[in-house]
């Protein structure tokens, strides 16, 4: 809003911003329930095929969100992950909707405030919805419930840029344990001895499985330096160690972050969403506690900021 925008036109802020009570870190909104319901019923015809056919609707929604948040809503939200103290948020629809289609939307929205989501190649959409369940046959930690997902950042095998990542909890039953677990860089205890170390700076070659849809070779260094600071890139599942001395050192980098007293579990309920900056968070989930009838639902995006 500038000088010259009308009075009747600048709305109060439907937000309020606190700590988040699991992480030193994160940020939690509350967004206000009628501005949640009027943003939905704004919204309600257009259709989640509209969004994965027509990117510019996307952004559509992004829009349409902020007109009811209000003053800065969507500056503050690229604020908070663009901080390096801060760099991510946790919010939700707060139990207006259980509707998966009303998830997706405002999902969307929330991404598209940062900026454009990425082609997700495991879903073929520029979102992927995957369950968690009992059973799983897949090749990568992602989907298998009772494993440790050990610390990693998303994006390490494409070769377009990951800066901001979203998951947001759909559905979730029977399900103790699973909570995500995230660290940031300035949190690492032992940080400082991985980034040292001559191997931090080396470029790794990464390899996707199967399930990824990805047949690109890529190399990255763990640490580099970017807008943000000091950047890490890394995943265990997915990188090639050349030798046994690049091998001693990521899965010591791999033992540190998981032990480390800074990686924190944070608790997310269905339809809440997390957003990241990918630059300088690692994340993760906890095992679960098995249970046959045993279901969740998530979904993510990952994006770049806008230009
Ligand atoms: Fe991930």
């Amino acid at each position: 809003m500038n000088a010259t925008t009308p009075q009747h036109l600048i709305q109060p802020a439907a937000y309020e911003i606190t700590a988040h009570p699991e992480h030193p870190r994160l940020l939690k909104l509350t967004l206000n329930t009628e501005a949640l319901n009027a943003f939905l019923a704004d919204v309600r015809d257009i259709d989640v095929q509209n969004l994965e056919y027509v990117p510019f609707m996307r952004f559509h929604l992004a829009r349409r969100l902020k007109a009811h948040m209000g003053a800065d809503f969507g500056e503050t939200l690229v604020n908070i992950i663009k901080d390096r103290k801060h760099g991510g948020f946790v919010l939700g629809l707060e139990g207006v909707s259980q509707d998966s289609d009303d998830y997706v939307k405002f999902g969307t929205a929330i991404g598209h405030i940062l900026g454009p989501a990425n082609h997700d190649s495991m879903s073929n959409k520029y979102y992927a919805r995957f369950l968690v369940k009992h059973t799983d046959s897949s090749d990568s930690y992602l989907r298998q419930a009772y494993r440790l997902f050990t610390m990693h950042t998303d994006g390490t095998f494409v070769t377009e840029a990951t800066d901001w990542l979203l998951m947001m909890k759909f559905d979730e039953q029977n399900a103790v344990g699973g909570e995500s677990r995230f660290l940031h860089l300035d949190d690492w205890s032992e940080l400082q001895r991985f980034v040292q170390d001559p191997l931090g700076a080396r470029p790794l070659l990464y390899k996707a499985p199967g399930s990824k849809n990805v047949n690109e070779r890529v190399e990255r260094p763990v640490f580099f330096h970017g807008e943000f600071g000091l950047s890490i890139s890394f995943i265990d599942q997915f990188v090639q160690p050349a030798n046994d001395a690049e091998a001693e050192y990521l899965q010591n980098l791999s033992e540190s972050m998981e032990n480390s007293p800074g990686t924190r579990t944070v608790s997310l309920p269905a339809g809440d969403l997390v957003v990241l900056n990918n630059y300088f968070y690692v994340h993760g989930r906890a095992p679960f506690e098995r249970n046959e009838q045993l279901h969740r639902e998530l979904m993510r995006q990952r994006g770049t900021f806008a230009q």
